[in-house]
């Protein structure tokens, strides 16, 4: 419990792990599957939070597949991916949204309503709404999908109804240099040929993958505003999905990402499955993700303790 007290006061670090977790984070250290290059600042300046909502939204461009790069354009996918970019697709934005991790915490919530009440809901990977409205809700406006859930067919990707009537986002790291010819012939999971199959059978549902430079300029981020050597991995779905969000709505609604008091081993609040590293991080540098997300909350201590809600301002609400 005591790293839940010290993410919510922001002065968490990694050595307050279990052993096992910390053992992870070093062999991920070591793996350095992405050919990730650290390039830690020597006196790195802790940034207020301000600087820090300037430095996101100056850096970090939201950008999906146009379908123009080598070496999709030889494949034809400039008329596969979708003709509107995801910010025309809105052209508004959103006044305010919910972004609504899947983390077990959320159970007994009874935060359904209030997350409903928002204009735009963002939900992760096969997290459902059926049978959980009353914690989670039941609007979905977008859908953040990692590749495992196009690749794998436990998910059922292709017939399953909780992929549809939504705009889907789907991601995978491609090295840290960000060669779409690696990247191609060599994904995580491969997310290209069902996208595809996908986008051929819905062509009139909004389904983007996310450009794996997005994904990059948020793991620098995290590791620019971070005094430890962060996983060499790419951020989460939740950390994603966050930004996703900033870049559309005036504000930001986050939902059971820096956990509650209700915090909880349950990995997801729909399986029945316990791990630590579900909240704390293994693979993913989320204990960092959160503690930048912490020192951007705008809401209050009672918020987030009760409730595990944190408010962000929207980048089109802030003046660099
Ligand atoms: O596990 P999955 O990636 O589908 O969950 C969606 C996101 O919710 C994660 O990427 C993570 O950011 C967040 N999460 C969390 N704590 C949990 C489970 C998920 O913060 N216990």
């Amino acid at each position: 419990k005591s790293v839940i007290f010290k993410l919510w006061n922001g002065n968490a670090s990694s050595k307050m792990l279990n052993p096992r977790l910390q053992k992870a984070k070093k062999d991920y250290l070591n793996a350095n599957k992405h050919q990730v290059n650290f390039r830690i600042p020597k006196e790195a300046k802790k940034l207020t939070s301000k600087e820090l909502l300037c430095d996101l939204k100056n850096q970090v461009k939201i950008r999906t597949l146009d379908g123009k790069e080598s070496p999709f354009s030889n494949m034809g996918w400039e008329t596969i991916v979708p003709r509107t970019v995801i910010h025309d697709l809105y052209p508004h934005g959103f006044k305010t949204c919910a972004v609504v991790t899947s983390a077990g915490a959320i159970l007994n919530s009874s935060l359904g309503k209030e997350i409903d009440s928002h204009e735009a809901v963002l939900r992760f990977n096969a997290a459902p709404t059926k049978a959980y409205e009353r914690d989670v809700g039941s609007k979905t406006t977008i859908r953040i999908i990692n590749s495992q859930i196009l690749a794998k067919p436990h998910y059922k990707f292709n017939t399953s109804e909780i992929y549809r009537n939504v705009t889907l986002v789907a991601w995978d790291p491609a090295p840290y240099t960000v060669n779409l010819h690696k990247w191609y012939k060599n994904p995580d999971y491969n997310l290209f040929i069902p996208y595809v199959e996908f986008r051929k059978k819905h062509p009139l549902q909004p389904f983007y993958i996310i450009h794996p430079k997005f994904i990059w300029q948020l793991w620098d981020v995290i590791q620019k505003n971070t005094q430890e050597r962060i996983q060499p991995n790419p951020p989460s779905s939740g950390f994603i999905g966050i930004l996703v969000m900033m870049s559309l709505c005036q504000e930001v609604n986050v939902y059971e990402y820096i956990p509650s008091v209700r915090q909880t081993d349950l990995c997801h609040y729909h399986e029945k499955y316990y791990d630590a590293a579900c909240t704390l991080g293994a693979y993913h540098p989320l204990l960092y993700e959160k503690l930048l997300i912490q020192r951007m909350n705008k809401g209050t201590d009672s918020d987030l303790q009760r409730r595990g809600k944190v408010t962000l301002p929207g980048f089109s609400a802030i003046n660099c």
